[in-house]
């Protein structure tokens, strides 16, 4: 308890899953926290946080919700969606959705936020990675691994040039993880399996070699580690939280 008393912390898409876990982590771990997601219905059981409305692909909302909240010591961006399909099931407005949520968001965050950082002496940036990405390419996600393949290099981007100014900026690459939007996937393939929803489940299961899916929970307390002072020595990284889905 106690690890990011001190600081504040804004987080794009806390409404569900990972968002969700890592607010609710900041918040125990005694952090200010600004908790956003484009559905704010979501947040509404969100306790301790300030809770807005913000859809991370409005570059004006952003830079207007920055302007309002002013300085903060972490910035968490987990905004993202899983697009379905190889690059034959891959239009021009399904390649610019995926790479203005997945990317674009963090580029819009970082240029809102990073300048009063740096004002305040530095910061600590996570960007929510995958595994499927350029560590690993997984079975129908085209888009999904070539963006989160560019989180990564935009990751290793930021923490280069602002090195020196204090400035962390580290990614976290998930494995599969139980959330609502998992859930969803699972009932997708369990549509088209004879076995449905269990054969589904079993399959993403089973790419885990640990034998299980993991938590958001878990993906927080990384989230809290990168976040806090501890990890001060940290930056340019791909945090691998997987299961062994990679080895
Ligand atoms: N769940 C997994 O297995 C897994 C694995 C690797 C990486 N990830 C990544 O983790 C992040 C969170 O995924 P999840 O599965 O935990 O959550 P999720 O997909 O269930 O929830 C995503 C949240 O984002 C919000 N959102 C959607 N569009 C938005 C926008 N334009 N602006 C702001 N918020 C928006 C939604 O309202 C929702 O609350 C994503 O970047 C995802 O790619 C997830």
């Amino acid at each position: 308890m106690g690890r990011l008393t001190g600081k504040k912390a804004f987080v794009t898409a806390a409404g569900q899953g990972i968002g969700r876990a890592v607010a609710e982590a900041f918040v125990a771990e005694g952090a200010t926290v600004v908790a956003t997601d484009l559905d704010a219905d979501k947040l509404s059981d969100l306790q301790g946080a300030d809770c807005r409305s913000l859809d991370a692909r409005d570059t004006a909302a952003v830079n207007a919700m920055a302007a309002d909240v002013g300085a903060i010591d972490i910035l968490f961006n987990g905004a993202g969606f899983v697009h379905h399909g190889t690059v034959l099931d891959c239009d021009e407005d399904s390649w610019d959705f995926s790479f203005d949520l997945n990317v674009k968001s963090m580029h819009r965050t970082i240029r809102a936020f990073l300048p009063a950082m740096l004002d305040a002496g530095g910061g600590s940036i996570i960007n929510v990675s995958s595994g499927a990405s350029s560590i690993k390419g997984a079975p129908n996600r085209y888009v999904y691994g070539t963006t989160k393949a560019a989180v990564i290099g935009l990751t290793k981007a930021v923490s280069q040039d602002f090195i020196r100014q204090g400035i962390r900026c580290n990614a976290i690459c998930p494995g599969t993880i139980v959330s609502p939007s998992l859930m969803g996937r699972i009932e997708e393939l369990g549509k088209t399996l004879d076995g449905g929803y269990d054969e589904a489940e079993k399959l993403f299961i089973d790419r885990q070699p640990m034998g299980r899916l993991g938590t958001a929970e878990e993906v927080a307390m990384l989230a809290v580690y990168l976040a806090s002072d501890e990890s001060r020595f940290t930056t340019g990284t791909t945090q691998l939280i997987d299961g062994g889905w990679t080895l």
